[in-house]
């Protein structure tokens, strides 16, 4: 099958349909904005707007900004809010070890005239989040984190009457999504950028888990279960979209490569490091928010190596820090969510990005 066969094709899952079978993936923290998600669609790809973190009404405006953007479809990504680390058996360890954590941090927090954050468990008010999409017109919910339950997939199908697609890292959390009820899995590899989706960040491992690459993962799950696969992790052009499509992936979903649209909110020396290669390569860490995330490997990622497995606490820890360190431009002490395929990232419209990938993908030899 040649990729020209596949392309027009376009992405569908359900009542779900766009003409290009490429995603760009949700990004909370700053980086997607509605005219980066509207950018997007308009474009004929499916943007996700990114809910992780915000309150129901901060996404709800978000969401509303959007539709006032663009008639095309669009997604929503919901993080979910998992269990808190010090509600668990180990709670002491977990206290003990965010205790050592702050004091190994307070140099860095020092340094930038910074007061390290209350280490805390925060609700991402799944439900409430869900009963917000009501008003609005999603083509898509994401979920990232866990296994969202029967119950709340079906909510979205009854409430919101669009398909539910889970991030998962493995077959036998491909296969749990399906069980639950999912219409379309999120296959991400370890080449990803941002937080590793997993169920479960296992705290004796350094990447919270089993570190399959995308097109390893990709082939398993395809074998595994019935539904569409979306693939993620280090796909960087179109012809790597291609690629997973030829794999039996139905999309490709990338991240680091829409970093530096001019459309996202990415931070200026978040930017400058993508984009003058400040950084050698990029490293899965847990130092900035106590759960594995691929980050450049910068001062900070280096120095923090083995920080708590307790997200959000750490994430809450580190925020102030961050904040100063992003407001001062230093790239060193920021989380910089990069995938392997980094080196590809350009500065630019997210039209022209589009009209790259779509061309990469479809006039290819
Ligand atoms: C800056 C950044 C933020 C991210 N935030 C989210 C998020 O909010 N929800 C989510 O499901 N995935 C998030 N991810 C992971 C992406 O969904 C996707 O798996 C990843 O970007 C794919 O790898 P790539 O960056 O190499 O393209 C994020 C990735 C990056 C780079």
């Amino acid at each position: 099958m040649s990729s020209a066969d596949i392309a027009p094709a376009g992405l569908r899952i359900g009542s779900l349909w766009v003409r290009l079978p490429i995603v760009c993936a949700p990004m909370a923290g700053g980086p997607t904005t509605p005219a980066l998600v509207a950018g997007v669609a308009e474009a004929g790809g499916l943007g996700m707007l990114a809910a992780g973190y915000l309150t129901p009404a901060a996404m709800a405006e978000l969401v509303a900004d959007v539709e006032q953007r663009t008639d095309r479809p669009y997604g929503v990504n919901i993080f979910l809010s998992g269990a808190d680390p010090l509600s668990s058996p180990q709670r002491s360890d977990v206290r003990r070890a965010l205790e050592d954590y702050r004091a190994e941090l307070a140099p860095d927090a020092a340094r930038h005239g910074a007061t390290l954050g209350d280490a805390r468990f925060t609700d991402e008010q799944v439900a409430e989040k869900i009963e917000a999409l009501a008003d609005h017109r999603p083509g898509l919910v994401t979920f990232t984190f866990g296994d969202p339950s029967a119950a709340l997939i079906g909510r979205v199908h009854e409430l919101l009457r669009v398909p539910v697609a889970v991030t998962v890292t493995s077959t036998d959390e491909a296969q749990a999504a399906v069980a639950s009820g999912a219409d379309a899995v999120i296959a991400q590899g370890i080449e990803a950028g941002g937080h590793r989706g997993l169920w479960f960040d296992d705290p004796s491992s350094a990447a919270g888990g089993p570190r399959t690459p995308t097109a390893v993962l990709l082939a398993e799950i395809v074998e595994t279960v019935d539904v569409p696969v979306i693939a993620a992790g280090g796909i960087a052009d179109g012809a790597a979209v291609a690629s997973v499509l030829a794999q039996g992936a139905v999309a490709g979903q990338l991240g680091t490569a829409f970093l530096c649209c001019d459309e996202a909110g990415t931070s200026a020396p978040y930017r400058r490091a993508l984009l003058d290669r400040s950084y050698r390569d990029t490293v899965v860490t847990r130092a900035f928010s106590g759960r594995p995330a691929r980050s450049l490997r910068n001062g900070f990622a280096t120095r923090h190596g083995h920080a708590p497995s307790a997200y959000p606490h750490v994430h809450h820890l580190t925020r102030p820090l961050r904040a100063a360190a992003t407001a001062a431009g230093e790239a060193d002490d920021i989380n910089l969510w990069a995938g392997t395929g980094w080196r590809s990232v350009t500065p630019g419209p997210v039209a022209e990005l589009m009209a790259r990938l779509e061309a990469e993908l479809t006039d290819r030899p």
